[in-house]
């Protein structure tokens, strides 16, 4: 089963910064999931529409500048841009990048092939994720053979046909309501299936016994003992 840390090692670090994405890979994670948001041209990390709550600033984030960005922090922490990340991981992992506002598509198609072109990146270790499914939909058609993931946070009439007819490789749910039927369905159809967020080690085993491709999870090294552990 493969393990996500989600928005980096946030239960460690802050989250959705270099601090977590290195102690990601410090604790050994094969996979980060984290969030962005386009700025100007950019796409920034950062998982909430408003900066408040998990910055110090206020305000919605796309109505700000690169330059507005670089003077706020996450507890402390620099908000990095996606390409600081990818340069920072260099490749080293499984990278899910979820687009999480409004034309975030399109600069995605330009770092995308520039991941794999300046940072080695293979095509495998990229995956899109989006509660958006437009905005996925429209990131698959400039890049076909790009690996998609549409998320669903409530009960899917059939998540399966949904992934099926978007092309996708993985189909991404919340943990509390998945079904065996569900991954039994995706799996019939070529689908992976990860869940979010789970920390608890019965959890996490439980989905491993009903066929949970893999999990998100803040804690990603006791997500690995949980599976490993007797
Ligand atoms: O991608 C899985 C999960 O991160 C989706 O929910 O709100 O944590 O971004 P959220
Ligand atoms: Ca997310």
């Amino acid at each position: 089963m493969l393990v996500f840390a989600h928005r980096g090692a946030s239960g460690y670090a802050p989250e959705n910064t270099l601090k977590a994405m290195e102690l990601a890979m410090q604790l050994g994670a094969a996979a980060v999931e984290l969030d962005v948001h386009r700025v100007e041209d950019e796409l920034v990390v950062f998982h909430d529409r408003r900066l408040e709550g998990k910055s110090n600033g206020h305000g919605l984030i796309h109505q700000k500048t690169l330059a507005e960005l670089a003077t706020l922090s996450v507890k402390g922490e620099p908000i990095p841009t996606l390409w600081q990340v990818l340069e920072l991981l260099g490749g080293r992992c499984i990278v899910n990048i979820e687009l999480k506002g409004i034309g975030t598509a399109e600069p995605m198609v330009a770092l995308y092939h520039k991941a794999i072109s300046e940072l080695g990146y293979r095509p495998e270790q990229l995956l899109m994720s989006s509660f958006d499914h437009p905005q996925l939909a429209a990131f698959k058609a400039a890049v076909p053979d790009a690996r998609i993931a549409p998320l669903l946070g409530s009960l899917p009439l059939d998540g399966a046909a949904i992934a099926r007819q978007m092309q996708a490789y993985s189909l991404h749910l919340d943990v509390s309501f998945i079904s065996q039927q569900i991954v039994d369905d995706a799996h019939s159809t070529g689908v992976k299936v990860y869940v979010y967020t789970v920390d608890d080690a019965d959890d996490i085993r439980a989905l491993a016994a009903m066929g949970v491709d893999g999990v998100f999870a803040n804690y990603p090294d006791k997500a690995t003992a949980a599976l490993t552990l007797p």
